[in-house]
């Protein structure tokens, strides 16, 4: 007897190869999708196709990594040196990326890269096809890989096939920009059920959908040739159990009595992001600034720590980011610091889960304020860690998950004034009123987790083909 099995694909793997001459060695890949279906995909005989994170072309070190890959249920899709440059440098992340958070300005719009996102889109299609059984079910990830779900429904018409995506859909008259607009609608709607983090980002695709491809709709259904296909929002959560207990860990005493010691009498301000035009680093330093100017007593009673984790900077307008923020950060400290005390502490590079976790229960503050976000799961990450349920949250209502998180301090990053007015109501927030916000951040984080998010797009996925036999 067979038995199903899901198989995951996205372009990146959870774990991404180092290669130090022949040797091999295997990392945690960063970002929300990684991090987020990390905890899940080893289930049964589930698993995971995508790209393991270098460029390797000896066959001989390919063969090595997809035997070792396989004892962890991961299968390595291995993309050329130009296959990286046109498809995930290019068409992926300076087109797609930019206009699909709003930087329509940023956007390129080049044949050749559009060319590449096909043929690698292939590739990864064909490679669910080789392990790809009756009954399995295929849950395509994000905005790389936006044509897989047709090439594979071309091939294999009954299957079961989800599509998620973790970033913004993009309203209509910004998403028409796109000369490849309706071939990528297209490649979408070969699932039969499709995921977005937000209710509006699950209305704008459909919305697309019905001026683009004509395709007719009712409420979140869409029909392709009388058979309905499902669109919805499914807000993507983290392991609240795992760094919950993480941050309760004896171990990781040593880590946050460290840092206690570091800020001393000072309050904590923390930010998480990879480096990233979208997550509104610019703003958040000039609002810093800002607070130190306009609110001198708050000098040497503040620390900002700034995780920045490098990201993409083979592409243009991030390693012009990278200058910036080196750039602004440096401006502030030298005309801030004094001999014991530098206001902004700025550490370009990745952190090991446990530091992560001892910073997030330490910190006073959590500034979470992107230009745009598909649902940011550092803030997620921030309230699991708060078990003494104190701490305060400030979240730009550009991210996902401002609709979850209301008792968050909401605000509009392009806005400094309010900016700063929540650094300052943050700085100065009874515990009580701290404990009253977050104890019920914590309650949805801790029932909305990332098991039932799982739980409930494979449900519905189950349910879509049963609507779709009973209308066939
Ligand atoms: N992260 C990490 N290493 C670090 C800093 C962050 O693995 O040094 C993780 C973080 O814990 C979170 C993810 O990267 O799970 C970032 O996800 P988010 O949704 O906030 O943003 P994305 O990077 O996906 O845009
Ligand atoms: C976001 C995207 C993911 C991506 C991650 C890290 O979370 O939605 O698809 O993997 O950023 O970006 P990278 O380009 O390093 O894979």
């Amino acid at each position: 007897m067979s038995i199903s099995k899901t198989i995951i694909v996205s372009n990146r793997l959870p774990i991404k190869i180092t290669l130090n001459g022949s040797q091999i060695g295997y990392q945690n890949s960063e970002g929300g999708l990684a991090t987020g279906l990390g905890s899940i995909y080893r289930e049964g005989d589930n698993i995971w196709i995508g790209w393991p994170g270098a460029i390797i072309n000896d066959e001989s070190i390919q063969e090595a990594i997809t035997e070792d890959l396989a004892t962890k249920s991961l299968s390595p899709v291995f993309l050329t040196e130009e296959e990286i440059n046109k498809y995930y440098e290019g068409f992926s992340n300076e087109t797609l990326w930019p206009l699909f958070h709003y930087f329509p300005s940023y956007a390129n719009y080049n044949d050749e890269q559009w060319c590449t996102y096909k043929t690698v889109n292939q590739k990864f299609a064909d490679a669910v096809l080789r392990v790809l059984k009756t009954d399995d079910q295929i849950w395509v990830h994000d905005y790389q890989l936006m044509l897989v779900p047709q090439m594979i429904r071309d091939k294999a018409k009954n299957v079961k096939i989800g599509f998620f995506l973790h970033i913004p859909f993009p309203s209509f008259e910004v998403f028409r920009l796109l000369p490849w607009r309706k071939e990528l609608l297209n490649g979408v709607v070969g699932a039969d059920l499709i995921g977005f983090h937000t209710f509006d980002d699950s209305i704008y695709f459909i919305n697309s959908c019905q001026r683009i491809l004509g395709l007719p709709s009712n409420s979140n259904q869409l029909f392709i040739n009388d058979k309905p296909i499902i669109v919805d929002a499914f807000p993507i959560s983290i392991d609240f159990e795992k760094f919950n207990t993480l941050a309760n860990d004896v171990l990781q005493k040593p880590h946050e009595e460290n840092i206690i010691k570091r800020k001393g009498k000072a309050k904590l301000m923390l930010s998480v992001d990879r480096l990233d035009y979208s997550k509104g680093l610019i703003n958040r330093l000039k609002a810093f600034e800002k607070l130190l100017e306009q609110h001198p007593q708050y000098i040497k009673k503040v620390v900002f720590v700034q995780l920045v984790v490098p990201s993409r900077d083979t592409v243009k307008q991030y390693s012009e980011l990278k200058e910036q923020v080196d750039k602004l950060v440096s401006n502030i400290n030298s005309k801030y610091s004094t001999l014991d005390w530098v206001p902004i502490h700025y550490f370009y590079r990745s952190f090991s889960i446990d530091l992560l976790a001892a910073l997030y229960k330490t910190a006073d503050i959590a500034l979470v304020t992107p230009m745009r976000d598909g649902m940011n799961l550092v803030s997620k990450e921030f309230v699991a860690c708060k078990s003494d349920e104190t701490g305060v949250l400030i979240l730009s209502e550009m991210a996902g998950a401002s609709r979850e998180l209301n008792d968050a301090i909401v605000i509009n990053p392009n806005d400094s004034n309010k900016f700063v007015k929540a650094l300052v109501q943050a700085l100065e927030m009874p515990v009580d009123e701290q404990r009253h916000r977050m104890r019920s951040m914590r309650d949805i984080v801790s029932r909305f987790n990332i098991h039932h998010w799982v739980k409930l797009f494979m449900n519905r996925l189950e349910e879509v083909k049963v609507l779709q036999r009973k209308l066939s």
